[in-house]
């Protein structure tokens, strides 16, 4: 029996507004769309997906736990935590799994305080303003790292 490599999709706070939350900044698409598209390409790279947004760090830290022994890696947009909660990245470093940091948006050709992601250093890389395409290359790149 072969067991595909799972990942889980994570984002942060206001991703769920994607689509008409600033969409000359984050586009149309949806986050249901950009999650059935990944779903897709999941299939092409033979990964099986789990998907979770939350608008709580706790919420956000609690699933990252979760990911202890039951998943391979995590492709993950922490929205505006990414600039300040040194606890998620401490999660993201306590359970030791390959994880891509990604964004929509260019996070170093906007504001100041986006420039800085306290998550990074925790995380195998980060993609950050291709839109959607983040997401999918993102979920690339930890398929390479998995397979
Ligand atoms: C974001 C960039 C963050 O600075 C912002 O707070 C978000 C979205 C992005 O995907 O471009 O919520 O993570």
């Amino acid at each position: 029996m072969i067991v595909l490599a799972k990942v889980l999709v994570l984002n942060g706070p206001n991703l769920n507004l994607l689509g008409i939350r600033e969409p000359g900044v984050y586009g149309q698409t949806t986050l249901e769309q950009i999650n059935g598209q990944l779903a897709l390409l999941a299939g092409e790279l033979g990964l099986t997906l789990e998907f979770f947004q939350s608008n709580h760090e706790g919420q956000l830290i609690d699933r990252i736990h979760q990911c202890v022994l039951t998943v391979d890696g995590i492709l993950f947009n922490p929205g505006a935590y990414t600039h300040y909660s040194l606890a998620i990245r401490d999660a993201i470093a306590a359970v030791n799994l390959p994880c891509v940091e990604v964004h929509l948006s260019n996070i170093h050709a906007r504001e100041d305080f986006r420039r800085q992601s306290v998550i990074a250093p925790a995380c195998v890389g980060q993609i950050t303003g291709l839109g959607a395409d983040s997401y999918f290359l993102g979920l690339r790149a930890l398929a390479a790292k998995l397979g």
